[in-house]
């Protein structure tokens, strides 16, 4: 059995239920690109919320992390990966957490007390040391000389806001050399494998801590590390988990692994992550914004290394190592299956759009590669020859050349006013474009929640939406799917409001005043101390960027298309204005 299943049985026999992984592209949060650990789709159930599957949960979870591309190339890092989570919310705390953390390490997994090494929050002027947790350590056996206190690396945050709390951290000893007596969390021979947070607290944008409604237990487990671990590897590309991707390349490319492990790691990771980016239900393509720039700066890396290892871009060789990666995963995501066709016509029309510049735009650098890449060059390249900056960056690198980033995106910012291209604009106010029907469909939301709120339960509020020039979505909690007559009651009643041509207003208020009145909001830490507030009526008032119409009148009539489940507790309802 594979760590995954171990991990999700373990804690299903502790009473656990096991929920599905999320979307990597988190559909409820615009202010993030995805989905960087296993906790964020559950964020509003950590702030209080009642989860519809209980309050012990567990899953195995689609993370992405870009903050360190850089470092694509050695032997621990990867930019999608899983990670393992057991929650409570609300439910066990330290002491369950802690002793089931210790059981699966060393019961399930084999692994000897000895080789183990925790950290704990060692206290501050607001939160006092751990000294819970450190007791239960100690009792289960862990060396008094393998508990190190810290403060900042002991409390766990999501960014600047949101639930947190101080978390202990379990570490492994992966080395031939003798276990040291005592365990130093700065010696890289330990290796962090397990984090569990004790997320009591919320912090504000103004930085007050103020505690949660409940007391939750959120951990994580890197798989691809525990995995490498468990099989006593020093590379994590050695393990199972890739060792038959990376003979793909080697094999693709005639060469062996050892001397060319850079490039084939950053193939093997960039591959997996864009199949994974592209089979997601968000539909990402490549682009040269947001989600889709991340996903075209992997594919366009991976192909530069591919072509550095000579592997003949003609080829398919995207695919097989696509269908490969495929083949391993859709039994756990079946949507990798699913989607193959997409995936792998990502993969391809991609390859072939750069492929036509990629020579040329190579040839251009070597021209000029006596000196500093200036921005005239690196704009060039980018606008020319589809070389994302951070691939010139990359290569300048390589020769010990810098690059100037300043100019290049002086440059690449006058020329997107040239070409009226707003592409910053979609994450303001979480909403998308500004025509006229989206401007229609933005005000249809606001009605649609609150007969939502309305017909069905006050506790209804939104979890995500996308308008589209065709039809407004709109994701919201719910237990159950909706009738028929409630469907059309909900119908009726946005309708009805349409129909009482009443006046929209915006206005404009402290954060505090503007939650004191009741007003809907889907992500108060993602918004301005001074925010505006659109107004129909009695009927709704919402925190939002707009636009908006004056009036309901003009918006037509509304009908719903299809309702469905979009994830565990959460409905969809697709609708258009006719
Ligand atoms: N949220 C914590 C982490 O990502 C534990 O799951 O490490």
């Amino acid at each position: 059995m594979n760590l995954k299943d171990l991990y999700i049985d373990f804690f299903k026999s502790k009473g656990h239920k096991q929920i599905p992984s999320a979307p990597i592209v988190p559909e409820n949060d615009p202010s993030v690109l995805f989905n960087t650990a296993g906790m964020q789709p559950l964020i509003p159930y950590l702030m209080g919320e009642s989860h519809p599957y209980g309050t012990r949960l567990c899953d195995y979870q689609k993370c992405l992390r870009t903050n360190d591309l850089d470092s694509i190339g050695d032997t621990t890092h990867h930019t999608f990966f899983e990670m393992l989570g057991n929650w409570s919310l609300g439910d066990y705390f330290k002491d369950e957490s802690i002793s089931w953390s210790f059981e699966f390490l060393t019961q399930v997994l084999h692994i000897p007390v000895e080789r183990l090494g925790i950290t704990i929050f060692a206290g501050n002027e607001s939160i006092p040391f751990d000294e819970v947790s450190y007791n239960k350590w100690l009792e289960l056996g862990i060396l008094k000389d393998h508990i190190a206190k810290t403060v900042e690396d002991n409390f766990w945050i999501a960014g600047e806001t949101g639930p947190c709390g101080a978390d202990t951290e379990i570490f492994y000893f992966r080395s031939n050399d003798e276990i040291p007596k005592t365990f130093d969390p700065e010696d890289e021979r330990w290796v962090e494998i397990w984090n569990n947070v004790f997320m009591e607290f919320y912090k504000d944008t103004d930085g007050t801590i103020r505690e949660l409604p409940k007391k939750n237990v959120d951990t994580g487990m890197g798989v691809e590390r525990t995995t490498a671990i468990l099989e006593g590897v020093n590379d994590n590309y050695l393990s199972s988990i890739w060792k038959d991707v990376i003979d793909l390349i080697a094999s693709l490319a005639h060469v062996s692994y050892a001397g060319n492990e850079k490039s084939i790691r950053i193939i093997a990771d960039h591959i997996r992550t864009a199949v994974f980016i592209s089979a997601d239900p968000s539909g990402i393509k490549p682009s040269n914004t947001d989600q889709g720039y991340i996903l075209r700066r992997l594919i366009r890396r991976a192909i530069r290394h591919a072509k550095a290892l000579n592997i003949d871009l003609n080829s398919n060789f995207e695919e097989q190592i696509a269908r490969k990666i495929i083949a391993k995963y859709q039994d756990y995501y079946p949507e990798l299956k699913q989607n193959e066709e997409v995936v792998l016509e990502v993969l391809k029309n991609e390859k072939i759009k750069f492929n036509k510049t990629l020579e040329k735009g190579l040839k251009e650098f070597e021209k000029v590669a006596s000196h500093d890449i200036d921005a005239q060059t690196a704009f060039k390249l980018y606008d020319t020859y589809g070389f994302p900056l951070e691939l010139t960056i990359e290569l300048a690198k390589e020769h010990h050349l810098k690059v100037d980033e300043e100019g290049f995106k002086e440059r690449f910012k006058a020329h997107q006013e040239l070409s009226r291209n707003s592409s910053g604009e979609k994450f303001k106010g979480g909403l998308a474009g500004n025509s006229e029907i989206e401007t229609k469909y933005h005000t249809a939301t606001h009605l649609l929640n609150a007969a939502l709120k309305e017909v069905i339960s006050k506790d209804i509020h939104q979890r995500g939406s996308n308008i589209t020039i065709e039809r407004m979505r709109f994701d919201f909690n719910c237990d159950h799917k909706l009738s028929e007559e409630e469907k059309e009651k909900v119908e009726a009643l946005v309708n009805s409001w349409i129909n009482e041509e009443i006046g929209v207003e915006r206005l404009e208020m402290p954060k505090e005043e503007a939650l004191k009145s009741g007003a809907e909001c889907m992500f108060i830490e993602k918004y301005p101390d001074i925010v505006s507030v659109y107004k129909i009526g009695d009927v709704s008032k919402e925190l939002c960027g707009g636009p908006h119409v004056k009036n309901t009148k003009e918006l037509g009539h509304f009908k719903i298309i299809k309702e469905e489940a979009s994830s565990a507790g959460i409905r969809r309802i697709k609708a258009i204005l006719e």
